[in-house]
């Protein structure tokens, strides 16, 4: 099995390099890849590399994810994660490869507190979410066969992160605030990039899997709820902070205006990916609380 791979550097990019490894042979390429086009943005390019390689998979983790930067830069997002997506999906359809796409729980409003599901009407807040749509919709317009994976509140151990900035802010700073009135689950790249493998191995065996899919971690808390636990964390290791877990204060999103506007309820309901590919998705606490084991030993 070929596999293409965009977007090798990011956060589920990188741990897909991994999971996908044992699954064929992949070709991870990055907007800066010579041999090969990996840049969303130059869609002839990118229509060259498809032709050259022809892949029996394409996994696309490359997006423009820059949610407050989209809101004036429209047209770079919408490049990327809407019309780049058509080319690979036409491809698709036309060679019979499958498109594995990750998409957000930014297509719907944000209203309510039930966990969204697949079928519920989209509506999304900010110009990322409008072109993450976008993107969706050009898959199904393009008719291949697809997993488009929603996701939400995704972080890795590599890299900077949330809990990284929470910690070095509770270790510099005498206050510290955050948004309480935001829902989801912080979800692992590793998760995401595991669960990729498996149904893309479940698939490629049963066509009729082909569709869009809720991909989070179990569970729910806010920012401020997941400050504290990544903090209250770090202080059961003997990490010396100045803030601690219960010192954090509840923050409204009004209180804390940023260019994008953000759904409150970001709680997405997984249970159809759970069934059809007969899948449990663990707690996010397991996850962080694993992250910040590699974070802490290094
Ligand atoms: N992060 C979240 O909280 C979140 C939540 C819901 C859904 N998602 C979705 O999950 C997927 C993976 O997100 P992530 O968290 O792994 O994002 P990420 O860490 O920001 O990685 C995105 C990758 O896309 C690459 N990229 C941007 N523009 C590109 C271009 N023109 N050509 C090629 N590559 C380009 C970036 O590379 P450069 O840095 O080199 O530009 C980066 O490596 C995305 O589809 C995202 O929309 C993410």
């Amino acid at each position: 099995m070929k596999i293409l791979l965009l977007g090798r550097n990011g956060q589920v990019g990188w741990e897909l390099q991994r999971s996908l490894a044992p699954l064929g042979q992949v070709l991870g390429l990055d907007s800066r890849s010579r041999d090969y086009c990996g840049d969303l943005a130059d869609l002839a390019g990118l229509g060259a590399t498809l032709r050259s390689y022809a892949p029996d998979v394409i996994v696309n983790a490359a997006a423009y994810t820059a949610v407050d930067k989209a809101e004036s830069e429209p047209e770079q997002a919408f490049r990327v994660n809407a019309e780049a997506v058509s080319v690979l999906a036409h491809y698709a359809a036309a060679s019979g490869a499958l498109l594995v796409h990750y998409s957000t729980d930014y297509v719907f409003p944000g209203q309510g507190t039930e966990p969204w599901r697949e079928g519920n009407p989209t509506g999304p807040l900010n110009v990322y979410g409008e072109s993450k749509l976008a993107g969706e919709q050009a898959i199904l317009v393009a008719g291949c066969a697809h997993l488009i994976l929603r996701t939400s509140w995704v972080y890795a151990a590599r890299g900077n992160n949330f809990a990284r900035t929470m910690l070095r802010l509770a270790s510099e700073r005498e206050t510290l605030g955050v948004i309480d009135d935001q829902f989801g689950a912080p979800t692992s790249a590793e998760l995401i990039a595991d669960v990729s493998a498996h149904a893309i191995v479940a698939a490629r065996r049963d066509p009729a899997l082909s569709g869009v899919y809720h991909l989070a971690a179990a569970g729910e808390t806010s920012w401020c709820g997941y400050a504290r636990f990544v903090l209250q964390q770090a202080s059961a290791r003997g990490v010396v902070l100045k803030v601690l877990a219960e010192q954090v204060n509840a923050l409204t999103t009004e209180a804390y205006p940023t260019p994008a506007k953000r759904p409150a309820n970001s709680r997405l309901n997984t249970q159809k990916l759970q069934e059809a590919f007969a899948l449990v998705l663990p707690d996010w606490r397991l996850g962080v609380a694993r992250m910040l084991t590699e974070i802490h030993e290094k």
